[in-house]
């Protein structure tokens, strides 16, 4: 006899509150024997699990670290790693999540282990369930519609580097920056030098402890940001 293989759902928790998660995740996390959360290689922490702790019905949880490296060769021997650990609790037959942080294919790590999955094992079953996205939470947050009419808008990544950035910025009409911390200087100098400082909107750590909104940038020059930071940009000004 064969053991049919599980499945495993790509979970999206939202940004912060657990209130902020969609019905089928909730549904998924509450009946999935095993749940999996990357971590770094320094620690087990994993915010995407703190997240949905609160929601949880028992199910068993492993963590799959990551080292926190830019090395091609040694991340990719890790999404390795970790995806035939995926792969061998499927073989056994049981379901299992891997929760992340807002939405599974935006800037997630969700998306490496799914590729990876698909390499080791093209017929493996996986559900992506999407979560809503930091940036959907921070214009909900503060009012700030991210489109209107026929505008455009960009989402970017704040290691884009300078060049790069202003190019962006010059082709759409709202901008979101996630990313932010680790390149806030740069970012901070070209929306000066573009003179948009006025016209943008830092939100950091939205739904969680600590959430803040600068309305004006300058207020943050020189700062540092906290980890879950980003920028809205409306380049036409905000309206109101
Ligand atoms: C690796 S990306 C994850 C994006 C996520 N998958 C999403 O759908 O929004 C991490 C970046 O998302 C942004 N971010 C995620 N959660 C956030 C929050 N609660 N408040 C502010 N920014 C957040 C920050 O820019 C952070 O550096």
């Amino acid at each position: 006899m064969t053991t049919k293989t599980g499945t495993l759902y790509g979970i999206g928790v939202g940004p912060g509150d657990p209130e902020l998660i969609t019905l089928k995740a909730l549904k998924v996390l509450q009946e999935v024997p095993h749940i999996f959360a990357s971590c770094s290689t320094k620690n087990t922490y994993s915010l995407a699990l703190s997240i949905v702790r609160c929601h949880l019905n028992g199910a068993g949880i492993e963590h799959l670290p990551f080292p926190m490296t830019k090395d091609p060769q040694v991340l990719a021997s890790a999404w390795e790693r970790n995806a035939r650990r995926v792969l061998e609790v499927l073989a056994t037959g049981r379901d299992a999540a891997f929760v992340t942080l807002g939405d599974p294919l935006t800037y997630s790590t969700f998306g490496y282990l799914l590729k990876t999955l698909k390499r080791l094992n093209p017929e493996v079953g996986i559900v992506t369930i999407p979560g809503i996205t930091s940036y959907s939470a921070a214009a909900a947050l503060t009012h700030i519609p991210l489109t209107e009419g026929e505008e455009s808008f960009y989402l970017v990544s704040g290691a884009l580097g300078a060049a790069r950035l202003k190019e962006v910025i010059d082709k759409s009409d709202n901008i979101v920056i996630l990313k932010t911390y680790r390149y806030f200087d740069e970012i901070y100098q070209v929306l000066a030098d573009l003179d948009l400082l006025d016209r943008t909107t830092c939100i950091s750590r939205c739904g969680l402890e600590g959430e803040t909104i600068v309305e004006n940038l300058r207020e943050l020059k020189g700062r540092d940001l906290p980890y879950l930071s980003m920028i809205i940009i409306k380049k036409k000004g905000k309206g109101y």
